[in-house]
């Protein structure tokens, strides 16, 4: 494809510039929505150029210069990374990974907001974020219509086009043509009171369009670009997760012997990390065909069960995929088309079709406590990670919320299970299995006592059973609040000593 064939439309050629003179037209305190989501489909040069402008902006002295950015999701070191560097970002959401900004967002320099990605559109289109001055979007083309070809990545780029005043287009050459046609882009939504029901009863169902709509005369400049998404490579699973992976296949065909799964299995929902895709290597060895898929991020692991049959189709609203599963993607993106559809998070994530599939969830955790609170987002209770995602978009919604962590951390001084989680993210109502290698508790059914022994019993470390199964008794021995004994002055405690000493032992 030659390079001025993805942009079809006569007027939009006229506006293709420099990325540095694509930056000149973001003014200082703009709100800027991006694409981008777990890496995918983000804008690869405009970010840089504006955080060089602003770099020399800053080097003068006066008012700093900083925008607001919002984004589907995490991004990369060219978007995130470089503006945080120069200290650009006054306002970060509604989900971050990058370790520049998280150490700003810790150290106060950086606000950001975390929210529930489903939730985003609906915010925006509310106003809480205030008026959108630029979006800047990657695409894979420009038809003749002004219509656009999507990326990698869907997020919320179709709320971002409908909300900015103007619109910065990154014409991506090094994205696959082929993705055109894999996306499907609905523009059924409405706020309160005016919703209707989104019509989706399997995964695989298209209730959209191909493009995105773009008004051309909002469009204000146009710049081509050739550069890979950020890719990250695959960790190959570790013991830990291969353990974690082998309680919740065992847990699985539990399910399915008592008549409680069917043997497809629901549709799965896959949080991104080293856990989640061993659990998907682990069901691809297993003796699962035809499952399906309705997550966020479609990752190696599962391009490999859509090549062997163990999944027959995935709806995400991103890739994120190592060199080698891109590699993989790009050698046979034909294949993988017809079982591929990526959607806008505010479908992909969406609580209703959450809901009515039945999602089985899995996702990582930070912590959990003792009656099943789950803390996904904070540690030590102050300092962010990188956000909820949609773990919570899926765990309230699905059929079944599984929560998962190794059971100890920083060199087995830190308990992933504690008497009290110090934030959070997901309440004991909303989860229904915690598992680490140690073991799984299922939680469904159990009152917070019963919780607390099988959590004690199954999940925690031998380090640190005994303590955590003396604080509980101690609990219960207060005679106080019987439903969920707690000695309130302690509770904490173990994540105090850790501060003060570098150990919860
Ligand atoms: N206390 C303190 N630190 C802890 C900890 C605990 N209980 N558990 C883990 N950590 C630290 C690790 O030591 C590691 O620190 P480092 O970066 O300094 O090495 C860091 O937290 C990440 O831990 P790791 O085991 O590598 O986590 P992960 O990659 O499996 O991710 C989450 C775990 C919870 C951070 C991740 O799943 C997440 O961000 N979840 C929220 C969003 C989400 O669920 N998205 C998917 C929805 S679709």
């Amino acid at each position: 494809m030659s390079k001025q064939s993805r942009i079809l439309n006569p007027e939009l050629q006229k506006r293709v510039t420099s990325a540095e003179a694509a930056a000149e037209l973001i003014p200082a305190g703009a709100t800027v929505g991006m694409s981008g989501f777990t890496g995918a489909g983000y804008p690869k040069a405009v970010p840089g150029a504006l955080a060089d402008r602003i770099r020399r902006h800053n080097a003068l002295g006066g008012t700093p210069f900083r925008i607001n950015v919002l984004t589907g999701a995490s991004t990369a070191p060219e978007l995130d990374g470089k503006l945080a560097e120069v200290d650009g970002i006054e306002m970060r959401l509604p989900f971050q990974s990058d370790p520049i900004c998280r150490e700003r967002i810790n150290n106060g320099t950086m606000s950001y907001a975390d929210y529930h990605l489903s939730e985003v559109s609906q915010y925006a289109w509310s106003g809480f974020f205030g008026k959108m001055d630029i979006a800047i979007i990657e695409v894979v083309g420009i038809r003749e219509d002004g219509s656009l070809i999507p990326s990698s990545s869907l997020g919320n780029n179709k709320t971002w086009i409908e909300q900015a005043d103007k619109i910065i287009l990154e014409v991506n050459h090094k994205q696959q043509a082929l993705l055109e046609g894999m996306h499907d882009v609905y523009y059924g939504v409405a706020l309160p009171p005016h919703r209707k029901p989104i019509m989706l009863t399997e995964p695989n169902q298209r209730i959209g369009e191909q493009y995105l709509r773009c008004p051309i005369e909002k469009v204000v400049a146009v710049v081509e670009t050739n550069a890979p998404d950020r890719n990250t490579p695959f960790k190959q699973p570790d013991d830990n997760s291969r353990k974690i992976a082998e309680h919740i296949l065992a847990f699985f065909e539990r399910e399915i012997a008592i008549g409680r799964l069917p043997k497809e299995l629901l549709p799965l929902q896959s949080g991104v990390g080293n856990i989640p895709n061993a659990v998907l290597e682990a069901l691809d060895s297993g003796p699962y065909k035809n499952l399906t898929a309705y997550t966020e991020v479609i990752q190696d692991g599962m391009l490999k069960m859509l090549k062997s049959g163990t999944l027959e189709m995935a709806s995400a609203t991103a890739f994120s995929l190592s060199p080698e599963g891109l590699a993989e993607f790009d050698e046979n993106i034909e294949f993988y088309r017809d079982k591929i559809l990526l959607r806008s998070q505010d479908i992909s994530n969406h609580p209703e079709v959450a809901r009515r599939l039945g999602i089985i969830a899995t996702n990582g955790m930070i912590e959990a406590d003792i009656y099943g609170n789950i803390n996904s987002t904070h540690i030590m209770g102050t300092r962010m990670m990188n956000g909820i995602g949609g773990s919570g978009d899926f765990a309230r919604n699905g059929y079944l919320s599984i929560f998962m962590s190794p059971s100890t951390a920083k060199n087995g001084q830190i308990s992933s299970i504690v008497p009290m989680v110090s934030h959070v993210d997901h309440t004991e109502h909303d989860v229904k299995v915690i598992v680490t290698e140690q073991g799984l508790a299922d939680l469904r059914g159990l009152s917070p006592r019963q919780r607390a022994r099988a959590i004690i019993e199954n999940c925690a470390h031998p380090d640190f059973k005994d303590q955590l199964s003396d604080y509980f008794e101690r609990s219960c021995a207060t005679g106080r609040g019987m439903h969920t004994p707690h000695i309130l002055g302690e509770a904490l405690s173990w994540h105090e000593r850790f501060e003060e000493t570098g150990t919860m032992k």
